[in-house]
């Protein structure tokens, strides 16, 4: 089976309990056990990770270019500002990549409006909330 990385990024630990009126009730262990599943059913090995640090989202994307077949990303806030994980993503081109976020991020603030993932990633899944997940990883299947 091919595998695929689902890499989370900071705050997105702190689901369940975190503004449950934008981000909903589910935890990113609910989240996880979805994608596994999902995962199972199209054919691919989920390995699913989360970090608060930048840095560990770089070096798995870098990881994703040697071993995986495909990434899902939600990088949380780094999505507006991360140079380093826009330039992560290219250097593994062309790995595909699809972002996800579970609020529609251009529906709110407009410093959310800009996603430095979307310009390298194959596309976005924003505003289903934990859904958007595992479409994102039919997308992707469907794309390797
Ligand atoms: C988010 C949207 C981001 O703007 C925010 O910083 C997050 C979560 C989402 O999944 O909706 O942490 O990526």
């Amino acid at each position: 089976m091919k595998t695929v990385f689902v890499l989370n990024g900071p705050n997105l630990n702190m689901l369940g309990k975190r503004e449950p009126s934008i981000y909903g009730d589910k935890t990113l262990d609910d989240i996880a056990a979805d994608c596994v599943k999902v995962g199972t059913e199209l054919g691919l090995t989920v390995d699913f990770r989360q970090s608060n640090h930048e840095g560990h989202l770089v070096d798995w994307i870098q990881e994703a270019g040697e071993l995986a077949a495909g990434v899902v990303i939600n990088a949380g806030a780094y999505t507006h500002t991360s140079i380093a994980i826009h330039d992560a993503i290219r250097g593994v081109a062309p790995l595909p990549v699809v972002e996800v976020h579970l609020s529609n991020i251009h529906a709110r603030e407009p410093f959310r409006h800009v996603s430095r993932i979307a310009p390298h990633a194959v596309g976005m899944i924003c505003g289903f909330g934990p859904l958007g997940y595992t479409l994102a990883l039919q997308a992707l299947a469907a794309r390797i």
